[in-house]
């Protein structure tokens, strides 16, 4: 089936009132919402632009990588299931998700498989097109939409979505802190984010890979700065490590409203 003979429910227009900009959709139904906007990206960012990227992506090295650099047996199963349980109040409610960073959609499909309505985000055509594709062939194309842009210029108003989810992309993102600024802000209060990156390795060797793979622009945030970018609106519910493989979940915390000190009784 053609991706076009789907119908698109789009989430955005329905669900997203806070969609800043113009809902224009290009033939494969992204929403490009990053084409007047000049982004200097790094090698990893470039290489992740090529359609032959973005068809062996996933099927190659995502479904094996986390076995191969937690340092246990760790499938994919595993990880899915993680993720689910960590959003699962926007499951619930049937919420929109983020995806952001999302490649071929990895995260957002098995999400929107369990009742969130999501939105893919990134800059990669290539890897849009293919997560819409891949949704249609699931069924669920009514279920999603796509957005090109970058993740440090998400185009939604404030406590906009009900879980934003990231997988492996904090490494190669660019300005971390941006972007991870960018996705607490359109949370709502009492919303999930899930992320799972890569921090630096203990031992010498791996180190020195790491240091290597450095030229093409992908870092190794540690547990405590992945955290700590988080900042003050979000409360850490579970943090995990194996290996290098970092998971965190947080939750945005409820608006409280100004406390009013009684004067003094005179
Ligand atoms: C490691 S892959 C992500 C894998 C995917 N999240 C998954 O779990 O399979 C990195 C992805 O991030 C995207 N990306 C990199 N930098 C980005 C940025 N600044 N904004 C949006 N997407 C970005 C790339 O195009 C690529 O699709």
């Amino acid at each position: 089936m053609s991706h076009r003979a789907v119908p698109l429910r789009r989430v955005l227009p329905a669900r997203l009132a806070g969609f800043v900009g113009p809902i224009a959709r290009d033939e494969q139904g992204v929403i490009d919402a990053m084409a007047a906007r000049r982004a200097s990206l790094n090698p990893a960012q470039l290489l992740n632009r090529l359609p032959l990227t973005a068809q062996l992506y996933e099927s190659v090295w995502r479904v094996r990588s986390l076995g191969l650099l937690a340092g246990r047996p760790f499938p994919i199963a595993e990880e899915l299931a993680e993720l689910a349980a960590a959003v699962q109040p926007a499951l619930l409610r049937g919420g929109v998700v983020l995806d952001v960073a999302c490649s071929e959609g990895l995260y957002g499909r098995h999400l929107a498989q369990r009742g969130a309505e999501v939105v893919f985000i990134d800059h990669s055509r290539a890897f849009l097109n293919r997560a819409l594709r891949r949704c249609a062939s699931l069924a669920i194309g009514d279920r999603v939409d796509a957005v090109r842009t970058l993740a440090a210029h998400l185009p939604f108003a404030d406590g906009s979505v009900d879980a934003v989810v990231m997988g492996g992309s904090l490494n190669e993102i660019g300005d971390e802190a941006a972007a991870m600024a960018e996705m607490v802000r359109v949370l709502r209060p009492g919303g999930r984010l899930f992320c799972m990156s890569l921090i630096p390795a203990r031992s010498r060797r791996a180190r020195l890979i790491q240091s290597l793979v450095g030229w093409s622009g992908i870092r190794f945030p540690t547990a405590a700065r992945t955290v700590a970018s988080l900042g003050a609106s979000m409360r850490l519910v579970e943090e995990h490590c194996d290996g290098i493989v970092l998971r965190i979940t947080a939750e945005k915390t409820p608006l409280v409203a100004p406390s009013f000190r009684q004067p003094p009784a005179s």
